[in-house]
């Protein structure tokens, strides 16, 4: 689990844990994965590491494997949304938005990738989100972020499903987690993200949490673009 240390990843990583499941946590903040070892003391393995450091990820993706003992799912559950204001174009507020979201997704589910398309069977998830259907005026370089989830993770599933690897794109709306704290609208208790997200695990595609979510992002990604313009959301 790629992003363990809160929100929907850490909320998987629990639920994983609770249902006998042995977990590697990865994240940078270390204390928030000792706590969730507190909590699961046989099945939680802490691993600190920032997804930017993408040296790394080689070597660490096979000490997981090794001290897992194999690995079926990978989770990339980290990401970060910059407070962007509608009015600013700020490259250092945007370029932390696609090397976490982006660049370490890229480095986590390509070596995932590669080992299942070794062993012929896995499963990859990537939390996407909805604001990767539209270019809105509000978050221009977080909605290319989720989109460009949603084009590499349909590759991935395109390249690999016919070898028994199985990829899903989780596409989240407004979400209860530290994320989305200073945001006055309905959310989706991070428990429930959390329960549909890992109900997914196995079946290739893209899915929205909510039916709501499925009928309106339909329409959503098929409004012309001169009209959702004029929307100016
Ligand atoms: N909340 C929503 O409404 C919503 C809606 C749609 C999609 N999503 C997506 O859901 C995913 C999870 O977000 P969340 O809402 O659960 O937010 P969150 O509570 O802020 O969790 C974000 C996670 O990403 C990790 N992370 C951030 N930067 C990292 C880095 N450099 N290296 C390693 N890990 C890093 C954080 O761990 P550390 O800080 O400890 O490193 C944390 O575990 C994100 O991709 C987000 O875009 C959220």
């Amino acid at each position: 689990m790629v992003g363990a240390s809160s929100g929907i990843g850490r909320e998987c990583a629990k639920q994983l844990a609770a249902a006998g499941v042995k977990v590697a946590a990865v994240a940078r903040r270390a204390e928030r994965l000792d706590q969730l070892k507190g909590e699961f003391p046989d099945k939680i393995i802490p691993f600190p590491h920032d997804v930017t450091n993408t040296d790394e990820i080689p070597d660490l993706f096979m000490r997981i494997t090794q001290e897992l003992g194999g690995l079926d799912l990978i989770i990339y559950a980290s990401g970060v949304m910059s407070d962007v204001g509608r009015h600013e174009f700020n490259t250092a507020k945007d370029l932390p938005m696609i090397e976490v979201n982006v660049t370490g997704a890229i480095a986590w589910l390509n070596e995932a990738a590669h080992r299942f398309e070794r062993v012929g069977h896995g499963s990859i998830v990537c939390i996407g989100s909805v604001a990767g259907d539209r270019g809105r005026v509000g978050q221009p370089v977080y909605n290319a972020s989720k989109s460009f989830v949603a084009t590499y993770m349909e590759a991935l599933r395109n390249r690999l499903h016919r070898l028994g690897v199985r990829v899903t794109t989780i596409k989240p709306g407004p979400t209860e987690t530290e994320m989305t704290s200073h945001l006055h609208m309905k959310k989706m208790p991070v428990e429930v993200a959390a329960r549909k997200t890992l109900q997914l695990v196995g079946r290739s595609g893209e899915f929205y949490l909510s039916p709501m979510h499925k009928i309106a992002f339909f329409v959503i990604r098929n409004f012309p673009s001169l009209l959702f313009r004029r929307l100016s959301v």
